[in-house]
């Protein structure tokens, strides 16, 4: 099954991602955890992105095309996946149409306010090795700035700065909300209501992901 996460930036998609990652088995894929781990190398592809991802905006369609296909055919996927960032235009949902991978899809589309966004982007702390996501607020570290899974160090992400946050959450309204808008009237769409605590709004995938995998179970289409 392909899992297809939306929803602005902060409304909780790499939470949830990692939630259902664990729980389900389906590997996250995170376009954004990809480009940032190219820039952190210092690759062809990473040096190309960085200073579009400071600056809030979209990276080329191209780019994020080439990075998300070599990382879909890998062998993990193949029972399915979970995509978290992407895709972000129609041009991407086009891209993800078209491949041929036969896998069932479900929607799921986290909402949020603005107000609550910029708050828990502000209050993000994500670890330097691990990944694991931290909030200040909701879910800090046991130790400060001190990772609970692997102990390395927490960092706060350079576009987590209020002016980038506002530039990426315009980005979102101009270039990802139509695209919203075009898998909203598919029947696999389903809107999450994000402003619960991360545990109730895992129980609400939770109760949409039991049907649709019964559904797609009973019909013997593959997962
Ligand atoms: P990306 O890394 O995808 O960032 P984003 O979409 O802006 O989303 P975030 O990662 O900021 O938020 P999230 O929804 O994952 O929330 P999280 O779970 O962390 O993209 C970064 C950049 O890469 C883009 O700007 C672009 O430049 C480029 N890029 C990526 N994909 C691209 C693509 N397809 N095309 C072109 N460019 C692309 O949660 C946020 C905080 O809230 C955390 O602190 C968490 O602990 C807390 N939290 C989560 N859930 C809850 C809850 N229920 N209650 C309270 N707190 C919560
Ligand atoms: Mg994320």
């Amino acid at each position: 099954m392909r899992i297809i996460l939306l929803g602005p930036p902060g409304s909780g998609k790499g939470t949830q991602g990692n939630l259902i990652e664990q729980t389900y088995g389906f590997p996250k894929i995170s376009t954004g955890d990809l480009l940032r781990e190219a820039v952190q190398k210092e690759t062809r592809l990473g040096k190309e992105a960085e200073e579009v991802m400071n600056s809030g905006e979209l990276v080329k369609d191209e780019l994020v095309i080439e990075i998300i296909t070599e990382r879909l055919a890998r062998k993990d996927c193949q029972k399915g996946y979970v995509l978290d960032g992407f895709p972000r235009n129609m041009n991407q949902a086009h891209m993800l149409e078209g491949m041929k991978d036969q896998h069932s899809e479900v929607v799921l589309d986290i909402r949020l306010n603005e107000e609550n966004l910029i708050q828990r982007l502000s209050s993000r702390r994500i670890c330097s090795h691990c990944g694991t996501i931290y909030n200040l607020l909701v879910k800090a570290p046991g130790l400060p700035d001190t990772c609970d899974v692997c102990h390395a160090g927490l960092v706060h992400r350079d576009d987590d700065q209020p002016e980038v946050i506002k530039e990426r959450l315009r980005v979102y309204e101009e270039e990802t909300k139509p695209m919203v808008e075009y898998f909203q009237k598919k029947e696999n769409y389903h809107k999450i209501e994000g402003d619960k605590d991360i545990e109730s709004v895992f129980q609400n995938i939770q109760s949409v992901l039991r049907v649709e995998l019964a559904k797609f179970n009973h019909s013997g289409a593959v997962q």
